[in-house]
């Protein structure tokens, strides 16, 4: 009966969470306001500071480009906190350390919102 109930509390607390937690609206707007100055507003790599960096280190055409190192959603997030240059990329792929939990996750599902 312990079981049965907290079970059913499980269910009550995290449906939700995992429900709305990612909000697309509030992705867009912080990739609108973050990442679309090097990304793009649909994210294809060509924002307006993209024109003015070298071949070797434009921002990913995140459309159709394969990840590097944010191949799932794990290390997306990684990567959005603390930036590329701590992960072996380019140092111009800033970290969003000021971002909570559910904002981060609304930018990934954003981003995977823009893959054709
Ligand atoms: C100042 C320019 C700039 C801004 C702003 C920026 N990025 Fe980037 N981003 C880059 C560059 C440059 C790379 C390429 C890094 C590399 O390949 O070494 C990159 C790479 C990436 C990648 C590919 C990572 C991989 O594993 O291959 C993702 C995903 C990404 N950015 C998402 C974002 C998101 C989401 C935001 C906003 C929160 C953002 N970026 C803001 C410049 C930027």
């Amino acid at each position: 009966m312990k079981a049965l109930i907290s079970s059913l509390l499980c269910v009550a607390v995290v449906v939700p969470v995992s429900t709305f937690a990612a909000d697309l609206a509030r992705g867009k707007q912080l990739f609108a306001e973050r990442c679309s100055t090097c990304h793009g507003a649909a994210g294809a790599g060509d924002g307006p500071v993209a024109a003015s960096l070298p071949a070797a280190m434009k921002p990913r055409n995140l459309v159709t480009e394969e990840m590097k190192f944010a191949k799932d959603d794990a290390k997306f997030k990684e990567l959005l906190i603390k930036g590329g240059g701590a992960l072996g990329l380019n140092a111009l792929m800033p970290g969003q350390t000021d971002l909570v939990e559910a904002d981060l996750d609304s930018v990934i599902a954003f981003v995977h919102s823009l893959k054709k």
